[in-house]
């Protein structure tokens, strides 16, 4: 029962198997392997139209290094206050981007509203020095409240970002979960909606280690070799990067691992609201926050279950909310066990 994290899974079948598959021969380092072109068409495929793609090791590393590419000098990059690149990066997109401003904003399910972002974004007016200048919207999707942005919501946040002169980048961690939840192409999610650039996660759900930042627009990415060199993120076997999204993105099978995460959570879901608990939020991804008793916590850890406890709005002293992550590798009695567990 094992629901800490969907990156404690391993590496799925046709992902191990294209890494092995690979790993002999000699071919050119530093991405100038024809394996790197390929899956680089490939992600052109996904998203119909030739984007520039850049594999990096973590999605803090994409996240910071998208952000680098439109840095300017007082930058003010804004998000959701509960957004990876706020709270969990160690100050990562402020220093890739030589010391951007990050502006947090709140805003119901995760999800920052057009409205709130316009009215930040006018604390920071063109031309004036001291307030900075605007540099970018970032949104996660999913978003850390395990919700998924609809192609509109996108829409109103990258023409406010635009109407500025900046991008919208997209935190991609559970990009194939927004996207087997929305059942959408990856096109029509992303740049369709106005999205510049996009971290492009794929280690939460069936690889080892593969993220890369999608340029919509290739001539904005004409910099970010330089960028990404820089900062250590140029693998020099890009080979086995490639590997991965080759196994990752073959036959959809990027899109069946994220289904599955996202049935084992609505299942999950459903279960625990069917014996009267509450979830913080809706469960359109992977990710499943009920509000549970502290004695419910308390049996549910004594039965082995792994999960960690998480900030939310609203919760008695006498409760907390649990955030539960389902993965590809999640088994379905696995999510049963907890279920009846959770319920005495
Ligand atoms: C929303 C989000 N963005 C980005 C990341 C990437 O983090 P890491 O640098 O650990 O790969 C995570 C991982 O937890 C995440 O949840």
């Amino acid at each position: 029962m094992i629901f800490s994290s969907d990156n404690w899974a391993g590496a799925s079948a046709p992902v191990s198997e294209a890494l092995t598959r690979h790993a002999s021969g000699l071919v050119p380092a530093y991405g100038n392997d024809p394996l790197t072109d390929a899956v680089t068409r490939r992600f052109s495929q996904i998203f119909e139209r030739d984007v520039a793609v850049f594999f990096v090791a973590t999605g803090t590393a994409a996240n910071a290094l998208a952000l680098s590419a439109y840095a300017r000098p007082g930058g003010v990059i804004f998000s959701h206050q509960s957004a990876h690149i706020q709270v969990d990066e160690c100050g990562a997109p402020e220093y890739f981007t030589g010391g951007g401003k990050l502006r947090g904003l709140p805003g119901a399910n995760g999800k920052i509203d057009p409205a709130d972002l316009i009215r930040l974004m006018g604390e920071h007016p063109d031309g004036n020095p001291m307030h900075g200048q605007v540099s970018a919207v970032s949104i996660s999707q999913a978003t850390e409240c395990g919700t998924v942005y609809r192609p509109d919501e996108i829409r109103a946040l990258a023409e406010a970002a635009h109407a500025r002169g900046i991008p919208l980048h997209m935190d991609g961690a559970r990009f194939a979960n927004a996207v087997a939840f929305l059942g959408l192409s990856p096109a029509e999610v992303t740049w369709k909606a106005g999205v510049d650039v996009l971290s492009f996660g794929a280690t939460k759900n069936g690889c080892w280690c593969a993220e890369a930042v999608i340029f919509f627009n290739p001539d904005s990415a004409l910099q970010f070799a330089y960028l990404r060199k820089r900062a250590g993120h140029l693998f020099s076997k890009s080979r086995f990067a490639a590997a991965q999204f080759e196994g990752y993105l073959a036959d959809g099978h990027w899109l069946a691992n994220a289904g599955h995460a996202n049935a084992m959570a609505r299942r999950l879901a459903q279960g625990l609201e069917a014996a009267g608990n509450r979830l913080a939020w809706p469960v359109e991804a992977n990710e499943v926050f009920p509000v549970l008793s502290r004695a419910t916590i308390a049996r549910l850890r004594a039965a082995g279950a792994l999960f960690y406890e998480w900030p939310a709005d609203g919760v008695d002293p006498d409760q907390s909310a649990v955030r539960l992550v389902a993965s590809f590798a999640t088994d379905p009695a696995d999510v049963d066990r907890f279920v009846a567990v959770a319920a005495g």
